[in-house]
């Protein structure tokens, strides 16, 4: 602080108009609290001269003690005067800020939309959680030996050629991208005792370009069942049942012989659209057929005491023939509008 000023009128003049000078500075209250404490406060000049009345020759302290407290009385009716304006000014700034337009339209979130793969996969669980079945899962990097040999299949066969499957590097990993959700059979096997009665939704991988009825990435379901004395018949009554609940009361199934290594016999099953736009048919819907006596050996089961029958069938196909959709493209690219035309069930 400067040194301590002599209290006579012009100096408690020069105080106050200092003060005033101060006051009309601050235009927010935070500075004019500041501006008071240094003017008003303990260490202000004007302080000073109130504490240097006592100090005074006795005929002179009452006309001193007026002089301070006038000043006094003045600035800090000037002060509260603008501390008043201040709050009032920054009260209703405060409330023009949070004001809120009770008319403004919100902003509208789109909803989204589980995709109609998943739900699909999901409806085919519950189909057969319904009879008493189990969902199994595999791996999706999974390894060739259950991928290939554990299915049965020829150490030349072509699907094991590199045009049709992803391996995965280093070659003598023996890892491959899942061909189809088949392998799951041999680990469901494996990792339970017979009656199994298993579905595996997931994920598959072939070295297939994506067109409109083809995609690398797509989505199968197998079906495993294996216990004492199950026959054709016992498929068949299944897919039927399955056909149904999928498609309508009306569907209906029809299997033509084939060849799959894992199961024999083998069998292609079409299923029966009485209501196609193009008018009623038979679209091929997936494969099928009784385990093949090697695979059930390769998951340490004895042929000759269980017998099983397996299926798969892929998603996008279903999901494609069913909904009538053209290109499998849509399904893939992630566009929600697609998604959403099928709602949050499918
Ligand atoms: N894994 C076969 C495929 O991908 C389908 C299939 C599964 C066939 C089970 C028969 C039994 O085409």
């Amino acid at each position: 602080m400067s040194e301590p000023q002599p209290l006579n009128e012009s100096n408690v003049g020069a105080a106050a108009d200092a003060a005033l000078a101060a006051l009309a500075q601050a235009n927010d209250s935070t500075s004019l609290k500041l501006a008071r404490a240094e003017h008003l406060g303990e260490q202000s000049a004007l302080a000073g001269f109130n504490a240097a009345i006592k100090g005074l020759p006795g005929n002179q302290k009452a006309a001193a003690g007026k002089l301070v407290g006038q000043a006094k009385a003045r600035l800090t009716q000037a002060f509260g005067a603008r501390e008043a304006e201040l709050s009032v000014a920054e009260e209703t700034e405060r409330l023009a800020a949070e004001a809120v337009d009770v008319t403004a339209l919100p902003t509208r979130w789109n909803p989204g939309a589980r995709h109609p793969l998943s739900l699909l996969m999901e409806q085919i669980g519950d189909i057969f959680v319904g009879m008493g079945w189990e969902i199994a899962e595999g791996p999706e990097l999974e390894n060739e030996w259950f991928n290939f040999d554990s299915m049965n299949f020829d150490e030349d066969h072509p699907a094991r050629a590199m045009q049709d499957t992803f391996f995965v590097d280093p070659v003598d990993s023996h890892l491959v991208l899942r061909t189809h959700t088949s392998p799951v059979q041999t680990r469901s096997m494996l990792e339970r005792t017979p009656p199994i009665y298993v579905v595996a939704p997931g994920k598959t991988f072939r070295t297939d370009e994506l067109d409109a009825t083809h995609t690398p990435v797509f989505h199968q379901v197998e079906g495993l069942a294996v216990d004492k004395g199950l026959t054709m018949a016992h498929l068949r009554g299944t897919l039927e049942h399955f056909a149904r609940l999928m498609f309508g009361e009306e569907a209906k199934i029809r299997l033509r012989p084939n060849y799959f290594p894992f199961t024999e016999p083998s069998a292609e099953m079409d299923v029966w659209q009485p209501n196609a736009k193009g008018g009623a048919r038979w679209v091929e819907w997936g494969g099928c057929g009784m385990i093949n006596r090697n695979v059930l050996r390769a998951s340490g089961i004895d042929p000759d005491v269980y017998q099983g029958f397996a299926f798969g069938m892929g998603i996008e196909r279903t999901l494609q023939f069913r909904n009538e959709l053209n290109d499998m493209r849509d399904m893939v690219e992630g566009d929600v509008r697609f998604s959403q035309q099928f709602g949050m069930v499918v």
